[in-house]
């Protein structure tokens, strides 16, 4: 199935000049979405994970339903201040200033093979910090993917690890 009919574009959002990747459209389409977590677990299976990981929000999107799929166990990277118990963070650079990730200290034991989730791929920036966060925490990141990848931003190359993407768009 052809998943970019069920992606939706809408210009200006959310600043001037930013053209916004809607997987709504998708999530509200059943076979679609079911063929978009089909293609996810084609990759995903390969890299042999004990546990998958979603980064807020849509991340978690891609994340549960890919995890209920492989009959693994999902984890949550949040933004800062979302998450009850002890929890590790991130700290991460933006292009101004800085952002916080977070995850639950018991989340992941060390030595497990993780992969990580997220709906889109620009910067990189929000996957590497996950990235980073999963290695602080002692897991071997086994690979990363998402549904849509933004070519000509770079994030691509900012991936230490295998990654893979259903959908790439030419910016
Ligand atoms: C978007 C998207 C990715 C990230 C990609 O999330 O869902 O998580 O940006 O950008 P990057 O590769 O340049 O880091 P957003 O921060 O808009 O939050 P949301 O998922 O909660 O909507
Ligand atoms: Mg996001």
């Amino acid at each position: 199935m052809d998943l970019t009919q069920h992606i939706r574009t809408i210009p200006d959002f959310p600043k001037p000049g930013i053209l916004f990747y809607d997987i709504s459209t998708l999530l509200a389409h059943p076979k679609a979405w079911r063929s978009c977590v089909d293609q996810l677990a084609e990759t995903v299976r390969t890299w042999k994970p004990d546990l998958l990981v979603g980064i807020e929000s849509r991340g978690f999107l891609t994340a549960a339903p890919l995890a209920l799929e492989l009959n693994l166990g999902f984890a949550m990277v949040r933004k800062q201040g979302k998450l009850p118990g002890q929890t590790v963070s991130h700290v991460y650079e933006l292009e101004y200033g800085t952002d916080t990730v977070e995850i639950q200290s018991d989340a992941i034991q060390p030595g497990q093979r993780i992969v990580v989730l997220d709906d889109l791929l620009a910067t990189g920036g929000t996957m590497s910090a996950a990235i980073e966060l999963i290695e602080k925490v002692g897991g071997i990141v086994a690979g990363v993917a998402c549904i849509i990848e933004l070519n000509g931003l770079g994030g691509r190359d900012e991936m230490t690890v295998p990654f893979h993407s259903l959908i790439q768009y030419d910016i």
